[in-house]
């Protein structure tokens, strides 16, 4: 199978590890997916890439692959049917220059149907942080559209994959209050793969078990250091400003949050406030409820079932190892 070439920092690398991942894409491709799978998981651990990979598997598997990156916007329709490539394209850019992405993204449903209708082909429907533009408020309903086109076609079909990821902590509840989509959590990068990556970054740098603990193995924020020289205080100061880790919050809050930076499963089943919670989950620092470990449940490889060090507890995680740090660096700034 193919790797794609991928932008890393200012470095152009190939697809790194995630074989796992891969697999499943293929497996996916072959049996096609029977809901909408939808991938969710700390911010920068690779959801985006992992989606423009499996475009690329499932283009080599025969699909005609329909790609939708509203945040980045990149739209691609990869079908047979020439027509309807340019009526897609043309659509996407009447769209644009009205600011109107969630349109593009509601539009896809009569896309897919205009390629079926001509022919009984393979489709694959791949849709980036898309609950973004829509409104997360739609995203069960959309995920239900998806659900439709699976289930109940307009017209025949050989195989169906839909794929879609999301950035949006708050979009993960919204969605699992019904059974429309398969909810797939993704982690970071497992250690071999990650070192693997560290390794392509040139120049002196930190020892790599520094850099694991950091980061857990989140691709992003290995980047970000790499970009910042290394200054692991800058990123975590920036991290804290761009989270608004400001000192009301901390002082609304510093006695859970002191506790939860030693062990993030201390907000678990203690009647943390809800507030709090959702405040963590929005700004995207922990995952709350994390899916049981079991292989089957999650996309590439688990994460360990509770490792401290990376922040990492049974059933809520931070982010990253960095996000921790963040909320840490917090407490002693604005300690009263
Ligand atoms: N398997 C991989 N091989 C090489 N580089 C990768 C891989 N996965 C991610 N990256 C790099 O890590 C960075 C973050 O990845 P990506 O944007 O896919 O994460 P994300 O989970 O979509 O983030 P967000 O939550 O912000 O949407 C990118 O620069 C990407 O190139
Ligand atoms: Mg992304």
């Amino acid at each position: 199978m193919r790797r794609i070439r991928v932008k890393f920092a200012n470095l152009d690398i190939e697809f790194t590890d995630r074989d796992r991942a891969i697999e499943q894409v293929i497996e996916w491709g072959e049996k096609g997916t029977w809901h909408p799978i939808v991938i969710y998981g700390p911010e920068g651990c690779g959801k985006s890439t992992l989606l423009r990979q499996a475009a690329a598997i499932l283009r080599e598997l025969g699909y005609e692959v329909f790609y939708l990156d509203p945040l980045g916007y990149v739209f691609d329709a990869d079908v047979l049917l020439p027509d309807v490539k340019r009526a897609f394209m043309e659509f996407v850019e009447r769209a644009l220059a009205e600011n109107a992405l969630g349109r593009i993204a509601w539009a896809i449903f009569d896309f897919v149907n205009k390629v079926l209708s001509v022919r009984r082909g393979k489709i694959a429907v791949i849709a980036d942080d898309v609950f973004q533009v829509i409104g997360v408020d739609k995203a069960a309903a959309y995920v239900k559209g998806l659900l439709n086109m699976i289930e109940h076609p307009q017209y025949n079909y050989e195989n169906m994959v839909v794929l879609v990821a999301t950035s949006e902590g708050l979009s993960r509840e919204e969605i699992g209050r019904h059974r429309w989509a398969e909810l797939m959590p993704m982690w970071n990068m497992p250690k071999k793969g990650f070192q693997h990556l560290y390794g392509e970054i040139p120049g002196n740098k930190p020892p790599f078990e520094d850099v694991w603990k950091l980061t857990g193995g989140n691709p992003d924020k290995l980047a970000e250091l790499y970009r910042s020289n290394w200054r692991v205080e800058d990123v975590m100061r920036k991290l804290m400003n761009d989270k608004y880790l400001t000192a009301d919050i901390v002082r609304k809050w510093r006695d859970w949050l002191e506790e939860a930076v030693e062990d993030p499963d201390k907000l678990w089943g203690r009647g943390a406030p809800e507030d709090l919670l959702r405040w963590l989950i929005e700004r995207n620092l922990i995952i709350y409820n994390m899916h049981y470990r079991e292989r089957q449940f999650w996309v590439d490889e688990p994460p360990p079932e509770r490792d401290l060090e990376l922040g990492i507890g049974r059933y809520i995680a931070w982010q990253t190892p960095l996000h921790r740090e963040a909320v840490k660096l917090a407490l002693e700034e604005y300690r009263v």
